[in-house]
């Protein structure tokens, strides 16, 4: 597979997580790896590194394209991994708007492509839901189109995800995309009936394979598992 979208049924449902360990896998594989993810917003929240470069054990304090730099061994720079970066932790049309900038559709696409053409394996993370606008008028959805990846779900393995899983598996599909997989993250230990149930309701609803992945320590990449 030449890469992937790693989309989810929301924010903060394990994207960078989920899209850290394939890039990180490909690497270990002996690809070339390069991520993207065409905005990332609210980086006020995040420790400063005092520019040094992070390191794993940094993990848990790093905002997404540093984390994703981090799991692919890329050498690409800040804006090459994301174009549009905002302090606010708001939507990305929103931020650029509080910020006075305008994302351009055309930046967004010209660096996805010459990422995805200057390596063996592209992972790219969506913003948010599938639905997400990037600008007024044109949503994360929008940009899976152009990119014409196979998507990965990401999604919490608790209750109200099974709704939110479908919604979103039928939304990239009415797109005209492959959904790949739904990977459930972070998959408890002592998983119960509810979350065997979600994952296999889904499955079945969805017509679509569901994985689970373990809580990591996200500062020891040697010990994660693959997807
Ligand atoms: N398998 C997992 N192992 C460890 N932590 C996890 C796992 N899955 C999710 N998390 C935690 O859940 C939180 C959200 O994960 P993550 O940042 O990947 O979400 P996201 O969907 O990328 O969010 P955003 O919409 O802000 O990009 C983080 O604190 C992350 O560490
Ligand atoms: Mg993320």
């Amino acid at each position: 597979m030449k890469g992937v979208f790693v989309t989810g049924t929301g924010t903060e449902v394990g994207k960078t997580v989920v899209s850290a360990v394939i890039a990180r896998m490909a690497a270990a594989e002996g690809h070339s790896v390069k991520v993207f993810k065409p905005a990332v917003s609210g980086l006020d929240e995040l420790a400063d590194l005092r520019g040094r470069e992070p390191i794993w054990d940094d993990a848990k304090l790093l905002a997404d394209h540093q984390l994703l730099r981090l799991a692919s061994s890329s050498a690409q720079s800040d804006d090459e991994i994301s174009p549009y970066r905002f302090g606010p932790a708001v939507s990305p049309h929103l931020a650029a708007e509080m910020a006075d900038e305008w994302i351009e559709v055309e930046t967004i696409e010209s660096r996805a492509t010459e990422a995805m053409e200057g390596c063996d394996t592209f992972v790219c993370e969506g913003v948010g839901g599938f639905l997400v606008p990037l600008t007024r008028d044109y949503l994360v959805r929008d940009f899976a189109v152009f990119l014409d990846l196979p998507v990965v779900v990401v999604a919490n393995p608790w209750l109200g995800t099974i709704s939110d899983t479908l919604l979103t598996v039928e939304a990239i599909r009415n797109a005209g995309l492959e959904v790949v997989s739904v990977v459930m993250t972070p998959w408890p230990d002592s998983a119960g009936d509810l979350e065997r149930s979600n994952r296999d309701t889904i499955s079945s609803l969805g017509e679509v394979s569901v994985r689970e992945l373990p809580l990591l320590d996200l500062r020891r990449p040697d010990e994660w598992p693959g997807i």
